[in-house]
């Protein structure tokens, strides 16, 4: 009898630890499943390619396309979450931001005082050629330096650091600023006004698709380094894997390949 409750027992220990494997397998795939129904929602202002813009795919349907997508795309994935894009006006997007509507803004984003004030920025992913000037083609031989542009309307989006610089270096200039870049590229196609102050890759990627748009031979300001920006505080406490994401695609060289892909579809852009 003894032999038979030690067998009983025995078995009933086994039984048991099975069980617990299995409840321990379980509970892993809870876990992950509940990671993967986490989401992260990306603000963006997708009017700026190579960084974000809208294409067609095969089923005239837009998708979101450019290096800080890919890059979104690739937090998202390191995190096991789902991305969700919000596309807005770029002067919302602080707004947003500090009202928590968005996790993380990546849109070709500068640090400015103004900015560390109110957000939290990840380290640098990405740098900017200088700030340039797109001006009509025919205009190349006008507006030469920032005395020519004196008296005449420069365009920038509102509330960017281009915007500053219209405001602080063109002093004799007139701004014209506008939420949508699509809408002052717009403007200066039908000479609403004379010159459009962008960040350096923007206004190349401009110039390549519109054949009457050149840049001006005016150097202006210094290289500008791209950075996410998330709440202050962090209060979601994602900063330390967007960092591990960034450092992970420089070492990897994924950048490099965002900017060749985002190169490859930026003049298909529809916005
Ligand atoms: N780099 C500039 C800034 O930080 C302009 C960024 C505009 N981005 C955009 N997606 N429209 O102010």
């Amino acid at each position: 009898m003894k032999k038979m409750i030690g067998k009983l027992m025995a078995v009933t220990l086994v039984v048991a630890m099975m069980c617990g494997l299995v409840a321990c397998g379980g509970n892993e795939d809870a876990k992950k499943e509940e990671k993967k129904a986490e989401k992260i929602v990306l603000g963006t202002s997708a009017d700026y390619p190579p960084f974000e813009f809208i294409v067609l795919d095969e089923n005239k349907k837009q998708q979101y396309a450019g290096i800080d997508i890919s890059l979104a795309k690739q937090i998202a994935e390191d995190m096991n979450a789902e991305l969700e894009i919000s596309n807005m006006n770029f002067d919302s997007l602080i707004a947003a931001l500090q009202k928590g509507e968005v996790d993380m803004v990546i849109s070709g984003v500068e640090k400015d005082g103004k900015r560390e004030k109110v957000v939290d920025f990840s380290e640098a992913y990405y740098t900017d050629l200088p700030p340039m000037i797109l001006i009509k083609a025919d205009k190349k031989d006008t507006y030469t330096s920032a005395k020519s542009l004196e008296g005449k309307t420069i365009a920038a989006q509102s509330g960017t650091t281009k915007a500053d610089i219209v405001n602080e270096e063109f002093k004799k200039s007139k701004l014209l600023a506008l939420t949508s870049v699509t809408d002052i590229v717009n403007n200066l196609a039908y000479d609403k006004c004379d010159a459009v102050i962008l960040d350096g890759a923007v206004a190349q990627q401009y110039a390549q698709e519109n054949e009457d748009m050149v840049i001006a031979d005016i150097a202006l300001g210094e290289e500008a380094p791209y950075y996410v920006a998330v709440q202050k505080g962090d209060p979601k406490g994602i900063l330390e894997d967007i960092n591990k994401t960034i450092q992970n695609a420089k070492e990897k060289k994924l950048v490099d390949q965002w900017i060749d892909e985002a190169d490859a579809k930026a003049d298909e852009a529809v916005e």
